[in-house]
């Protein structure tokens, strides 16, 4: 039986619904031996800030029941040394790469965009909404909100009370709308989970105009070692991922399908086809693979390998027909 695997994400055409989630595959040469990276459906780079960032303080990463927690803080060379550097690799992939952005205001969005939507190779972005609005918390007409302090994925170095773009609704409609003005290529908002409803956000991020949604980044969390009473990374909160996330996340991209007609990427604690699968079936239209990286590169891979084996024996011709199948 002839499988189809391909999807499209606004104008990006995927051979296949799997992708490799941002800040776990660095900017992809690292993975170069480790796994056919042409056989991926795309890459979602690491973060990328119009300026260098050096990130946080050590430990970065520790290991927890069934996942880990990190704080990494956006550690990356600036769009200038990624264009220059990295995209020439990422260019004779020959899959979709969709660039990872932040900034600490709509302007800082606005252009680090603008500094890549010329560059060749680049084929949409992702928006990591992580990250606290500086602006936000300078204007007087708008209340100082007190933010914690930010983990994996998430800009950690600003220890303000700035509100994060993701935890606003309001902020996700104004940056997603300044940026889509700047780029004709396809724009995905990234959401936290640490919000009471994640369906307003990725409502709020339609009507900004972008193309999909990812969901989710990382969950705030913090590991105490009992023995100095200190957190245990360097910046005391890191963000959590893993299989102890994936059913709340799944949960998260069902209750996100209900709301929004634009396609969703699920993340969250992925390790296999069966993972991936409860995704789709929740209403994903791809899937990204992110801590599982770090245990086995291959993941990926695997489970193209694993979804078509389950296409085969459930007779099913497309991926479309699984993706939000869900019964209730
Ligand atoms: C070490 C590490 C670094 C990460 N860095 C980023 C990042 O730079 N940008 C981002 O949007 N998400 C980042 N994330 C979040 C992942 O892309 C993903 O959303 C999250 O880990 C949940 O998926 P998982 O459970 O499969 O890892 C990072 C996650 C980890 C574990």
């Amino acid at each position: 039986m002839k499988i189809n695997l391909a999807t499209n994400l606004g104008k990006i055409k995927l051979k296949n619904p799997i992708l490799v989630a941002s800040g776990t595959f660095g900017y992809a040469k690292e993975f170069e031996k480790l796994i056919d990276l042409k056989k991926l459906g795309g890459i979602v780079t690491k973060t990328i800030t119009l300026k260098p960032r050096l990130g946080n303080p050590p430990p970065r990463i520790v290991e927890t029941p069934s996942g880990m927690l990190n704080a990494i803080g956006l550690q990356n060379p600036g769009a200038d040394v990624f264009v220059r550097e990295r995209m020439p690799f990422l260019r004779t992939l020959k899959i979709p790469i969709i660039v990872s952005v932040m900034g600490h205001s709509v302007e800082e969005f606005v252009e680090v965009v603008k500094f890549l939507e010329p560059v060749a190779g680049v084929d949409g972005f992702e928006m990591n909404l992580s990250c606290p609005n500086v602006s936000y918390q300078n204007s007087a007409s708008t209340p100082k909100a007190s933010a914690p302090a930010c983990p994996a994925g998430r800009d950690s170095s600003l220890t303000s009370s700035a509100r994060m773009f993701a935890h606003d609704a309001g902020m996700i409609e104004e940056v997603v709308s300044a940026v889509r003005k700047e780029t004709k290529k396809t724009l995905i908002a990234k959401l936290s989970p640490d919000v009471s409803d994640i369906a307003q956000m990725a409502l709020s991020s339609e009507r900004g105009g972008a193309d999909a949604v990812s969901l989710i980044n990382t969950f705030m969390a913090m590991v105490i070692d009992i023995k100095t009473r200190r957190p245990v990374l360097g910046n005391k909160t890191g963000g959590l991922s893993g299989p102890c996330v994936r059913p709340i996340a799944v949960r998260m991209v069902w209750a996100v399908r209900k709301k929004v007609s634009i396609p969703i990427m699920g993340i969250g604690g992925i390790m296999g086809a069966k993972d991936a699968l409860e995704f789709l079936i929740a209403g994903a239209s791809a899937i990204q693979v992110g801590t599982a990286n770090f245990i086995n590169p291959q993941t990926s891979l695997d489970i193209v390998y694993g979804l078509r084996n389950f296409m085969q024996q459930e007779r099913i011709s497309d991926i479309k027909e699984i993706v939000g199948s869900v019964k209730e």
